[in-house]
């Protein structure tokens, strides 16, 4: 009895606690995190390419990069929240306004990560070689329209 009420309790807090971060998030912070995730898709990018290349050693560490950019992929649907357009960011008011483009760019890098994921784990150059370029060019294709160009 006393061990399911310290349970329930317990469970309670969780749930207080998920419901209390969720309702604190600002654009401002939303927007912070968006670019956290992004430059971590780009350090991972950037470190599998000169292992992959032969500029460093390091073989060993390939699935590891892959393994978290796929994971990342996963995580771009949520990175664009409504009401982030605006503050701290290089994010363009187009993404907001043609959704459903917008989301089939997101959904092709996804794959493009998943594809480079089990390139790599199969052990397959010539298709990791290929999706490795796809990923190169989902960045880019969305970069491209969707993101200010530098000054
Ligand atoms: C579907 C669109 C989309 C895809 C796919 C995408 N990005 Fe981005 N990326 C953006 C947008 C929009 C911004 C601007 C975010 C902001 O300033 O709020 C951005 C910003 C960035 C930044 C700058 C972060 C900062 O600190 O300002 C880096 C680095 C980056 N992306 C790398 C990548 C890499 C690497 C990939 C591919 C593996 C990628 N992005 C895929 C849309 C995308």
């Amino acid at each position: 009895m006393r061990r399911s009420t310290t349970a329930a309790l317990l469970a309670l807090a969780t749930l207080a606690f998920a419901g209390n971060s969720i309702a604190a998030t600002t654009p401002a912070d939303a927007i912070k995190y968006r670019k956290a995730v992004m430059s971590a898709m780009a350090g991972h990018t950037s470190a599998f390419s000169l292992i992959n290349f032969g500029r460093v050693e390091h073989r060993d560490h390939l699935l590891a990069h892959v393994d978290a950019l796929a994971a990342l992929g996963t995580q771009l649907k949520v990175l664009f929240p409504a009401g982030t357009g605006t503050g701290d960011t290089d994010a363009l008011p187009l993404i907001w306004q043609e959704q459903e483009k917008f989301g089939q760019l997101i959904t092709a890098s996804e794959k493009s990560t998943a594809e480079l994921r089990a390139a790599v784990t199969t052990g397959d150059k010539a298709a990791t070689m290929k999706a490795f370029k796809a990923v190169g060019e989902s960045c880019k294709g969305c970069h491209d329209r969707y993101r200010k160009e530098d000054d």
